[in-house]
């Protein structure tokens, strides 16, 4: 196994912990504004395509989801904080109704009918694709790499079969060296990218930037890269 993979494999975060660190505010991983990556690169998500349904795995309470149902396409996403869903919308200005997902126990669905927007406040591997469909694009930016490390196959599987045949999943990956910062966000190396999705997906790399800011420095790291992939099933 790639060494970088060994230091952090058994890190784990629970969601507990998740929620605990939403309810102290410390949520350094929210980015106010779009990601310059997805608004860079959605030309190539959308493939000219328009009314895309867009898959958030871990959607916090990322802006992006109002920039893309601004754009007319529908969203779909998974958090298990309540409180970041409830403040996507009021932060956003937008009203929503909310409902117990029957197939889903104590899982809620946070709605918002006239953008179509639908949040789903639940653990991300409760959710299936009988439940949720499949997807016409999947953005991943603070997922794979939150996840636990031990969870990546588990991840990587439900990713896949949420894929419509013509997915595009963009994929925001960060590496660093982890013997100088635990986690999360957890590193996810290239050559991991295509162990994962490569025998059901074509891989390719769009960018690697060197993302350090000064609380990237606080927690020790001498570098930081954000690593970009669109991946798309084979069989399109
Ligand atoms: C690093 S944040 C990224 C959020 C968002 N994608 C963004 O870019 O701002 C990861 C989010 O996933 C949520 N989370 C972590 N594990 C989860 C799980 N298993 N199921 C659902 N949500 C989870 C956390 O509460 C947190 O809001």
């Amino acid at each position: 196994m790639n060494n970088m993979l060994k230091i952090q494999e058994n890190c784990v975060v629970a969601l507990k912990d998740w929620e605990r660190r939403w309810h102290e505010n410390r949520i350094g991983f929210h980015k106010p504004q779009v990601h310059e990556m997805l608004k860079g690169n959605i030309e190539k998500v959308l493939a000219g395509r328009t009314g895309v349904r867009f898959f958030f795995p871990l959607c916090g309470k990322a802006v992006d989801m109002k920039w893309l149902a601004d754009m007319g396409h529908s969203v779909v996403g998974v958090e298990i904080s309540e409180k970041a869903i409830r403040q996507f919308f009021s932060e956003n200005g937008l009203i929503y109704s909310e409902e117990l997902v029957p197939s889903i126990p104590g899982a809620k669905l946070f709605k918002n009918s006239e953008k179509n927007i639908s949040l789903y406040n639940c653990d991300l591997y409760s959710v299936s694709s009988s439940i949720i469909g499949q997807f016409g694009a999947i953005w991943d930016r603070g997922s794979l790499v939150a996840i636990n490390p031990k969870d990546r196959e588990k991840y990587a599987s439900l990713i896949i079969s949420l894929m419509a045949n013509d997915c595009k999943y963009l994929l925001s990956t960060l590496v660093y060296n982890p013997e100088l910062y635990e986690g999360p966000p957890f590193v996810v190396p290239g050559e991991q990218i295509h162990s994962l999705f490569g025998e059901k997906c074509n891989v390719e790399q769009l960018l690697s930037d060197n993302v350090m800011e000064d609380r990237h420095r606080a927690w020790g790291l001498d570098y930081l890269l954000e690593q970009l992939y669109l991946l798309h099933p084979k069989s399109s």
